[in-house]
Order: C-alpha cells, then sequence, then structure tokens
C-alpha cells in the first residue's frame, strides 16, 4: 500500500493499493464520535462495491445508510443534491457522522459539495473508483454541481478526511473509462514531469497502476499543498481543459470528459508548436502518446463554435481567459489571453 499526506486547510491522508475496500470501516474508525455513515453512490459502481463497503462499516460497529441515485453526469444537479441533503436530515445525521463517496468524479463531487454544506459541513471519505477520480477529482477539495447555465457552477473547496483507493475497482471498469483517466494521467507527465511522462510514452495503458496513481497524486498534493483555493500554480491542472471544454459542451457532452481533454491537449500542443512556444519534436510526441492510449487528438467543430462554447467556461477572469501552454514535456506557462484573441490560438491548434 502506498501513502500520501496532504497538508492543507485539513491535514488527510491518500491510500492507495489492492484489497483496500474491506478496510473501509477500520479506518473510519480512526475518526472519533461517528455513528452514521451515509454511502453515497451511483446505479452502476453501487450494485459492484456498495455491498463490501457496507460490510466493512457495519462489521466495524456502524449504522449505515446508503443513498443511490443515477448514474451519469445529468445527476449532478440541484435536485439531486437538495434530495440527498433531506435524505441525510430525515436520518438524523449529526456533525460528527460521516459521508463515503463511493465512485467516481460525479459522485465525489456531489458528495462533497453535500458534506461541505450539510449543517455546515461533516467530514467525508472518497473511495473513488474510477482512474480519472482516482488521480485528480478525489484529492485536492474541488466539489460542486452543474447548474443549468454550466458544469460546476455551484461548489466549495472543501477536503475530504480521507481518500481510500482501491487499485481493484479500477479493474471493473470499461477500457473505454479507464482510458478516459488516462488523459488526466499522461497530462501530469506534460505539465510537472518528463521522466513520468517518459515511463507512459513506454508502459501503454498496462502501466504500473500503484505507482502511477501514487505519482499523480504526489503531484497534485503538492500543488493544492502551494494553492489550495486555485489562484494561481494550481490552474496548470486545467491543461487542455479549456479547449477540451470547448469540445465537451459542443458535443453536449455526447463527448467524454477524458477524450475531450485529449483533444483540449493535442490543440494546444499544435498551437504552442505552430507558434514557436513547444518543440515540434515535443507536439509531436504528446499526439502520438495520446493516440497510442487510444485517445482522439483531433476534433470537427468550427472555430468559432468552440470558442463560444469555451466563452462559458468559469475560467474566464475579466477579459482574459488563462491559458495552459505547454513549453517542453514536463513544463507549462500560465499565459493569460484577452477574449479576442482566442479564436486565432483555436484555428492555429486545429
Ligand atoms: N481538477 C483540477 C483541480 O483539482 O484543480
Amino acid at each position: 500500500m502506498q501513502k500520501v499526506t496532504v497538508n492543507a486547510s485539513r491535514c488527510y491522508d491518500i491510500l492507495i493499493g489492492s484489497g483496500l475496500l474491506p478496510t473501509l470501516g477500520a479506518e473510519a474508525k480512526k475518526f472519533p464520535k461517528v455513528k452514521t455513515v451515509c454511502i453515497v453512490s451511483e446505479s452502476n459502481v453501487y450494485p459492484l462495491h456498495g455491498a463490501a463497503a457496507e460490510k466493512s462499516l457495519r462489521e466495524a460497529g456502524f449504522e449505515v445508510i446508503s443513498y443511490v441515485f443515477p448514474a451519469g453526469e445529468e445527476s449532478k444537479n440541484g435536485a439531486v443534491y437538495l434530495s440527498l441533503l433531506n435524505f441525510l436530515a430525515e436520518h438524523r445525521l449529526t456533525r460528527s457522522d460521516l459521508l463515503v463517496a463511493l465512485g467516481g468524479g460525479v459522485v465525489g463531487d456531489l458528495t462533497g459539495f453535500a458534506a461541505a454544506t450539510f449543517l455546515r459541513g461533516v467530514k467525508f471519505i472518497q473511495v473513488p473508483t474510477t482512474l480519472l477520480a482516482a488521480v485528480d477529482s478525489s484529492v485536492g477539495g474541488k466539489t460542486a454541481i452543474d447548474l443549468p447555465a454550466g458544469k460546476n457552477l455551484a461548489g466549495a473547496f472543501y477536503q475530504p478526511s480521507l481518500v481510500l483507493c482501491d487499485t481493484d475497482a479500477l479493474s471493473t471498469l470499461p477500457r473505454e473509462i479507464f482510458l478516459d483517466g488516462c488523459a488526466e494521467v499522461i497530462k501530469y507527465g506534460i505539465i510537472y514531469d518528463r521522466a513520468f511522462f517518459d515511463y507512459l510514452k513506454e508502459a501503454g495503458p498496462e502501466f504500473d497502476r500503484e505507482k502511477v496513481i501514487r505519482r499523480c497524486v504526489e503531484l497534485k498534493r503538492d500543488v493544492v499543498m502551494e494553492d489550495e483555493f486555485d489562484t494561481g500554480a494550481r490552474m496548470k491542472l486545467n491543461l487542455g481543459h479549456t479547449l477540451g471544454h470547448g469540445v465537451e459542451a459542443r458535443s453536449h457532452f455526447g463527448l467524454s470528459h477524458g477524450k475531450s481533454v485529449a483533444i483540449g491537449i493535442a490543440m494546444v500542443s499544435r498551437a504552442a508548436a505552430k507558434r514557436g512556444l513547444l518543440s515540434q519534436q515535443d507536439a509531436d510526441t504528446i499526439q502520438d502518446t495520446l493516440t497510442a492510449y487510444g485517445l482522439p487528438i483531433r476534433t470537427e467543430y468550427p472555430c468559432q463554435e468552440l470558442v463560444d462554447y469555451m466563452l462559458s467556461d468559469k475560467k474566464r477572469s475579466g477579459g482574459t481567459i488563462p491559458l495552459i501552454i505547454p513549453t517542453e514535456i514536463g513544463h507549462c506557462d500560465i499565459v493569460p489571453t484577452p477574449v479576442e484573441e482566442l479564436a486565432a490560438f483555436v484555428k492555429a491548434g486545429l
């Protein structure tokens, strides 16, 4: 088992390894005064892992209740959020009780936001069951729900009390969902660590999961500790996300987040190479690696449509958008880009 400790506004451990789900009860026991634990999960994940999570918690002496909502991003909304809060209130959870987010990014974001706001804050444990959640969304305390006007528009920074990542859960993932998470994994190599990128390039998707999740989580831990509230260095984690958001939103979320981010990373790399900011060799290596992982690198959507959707993203600040531009594999710059220059950049990346 691997352990990474995050020392942010709350100090917590991230445990990574095989066979960890049955230890959930023993881990939860380390928090004082917890009587009731509410597992929050969705309709695809709960049938696979719900019973094991409940058994572990019951055997540790907790009263366990479960709230399961329909799988999919469309459930990350105000109605499901309020219904979860009402469920917690009806079951009389107290401030010393605990929520467990059992699932991928949707479950983690929604549960985290409920934990941040129910009784003005209760503890929660992230149990990520997708690669994307394991390497990104379960760590760092970004919690949110979507509004009709856009993704993640209502939320809070609220750190979990523990992240328990059982790598066995990743074996139950459909291949497509696993590869989606690989886009975020490759992203860490491009932003921070050339040697890690080279390992991913050589190993391909059969990489050592425990080792890779650990490295991603260490990199994320470092940036969250430097910039927990996302006003500076943490923005680099958005590499490929502004352009990717345009593609994802233009597809009306028919294209997955991971695939959209892969296209965004490829577009920003092509545009950076055209402008002489990134070597053509590194831009080609980035694209070849994404392709080797079965990820797309191009979109057919017209430039102006993508720009229109990009401008609905919350990353916009005044008249500029912070674009994350790779200058070499292992290093990126944050470049505040005037909105009126965005179309030329996107065009260069198509
Ligand atoms: N997913 C990007 C971040 O946590 O900042």
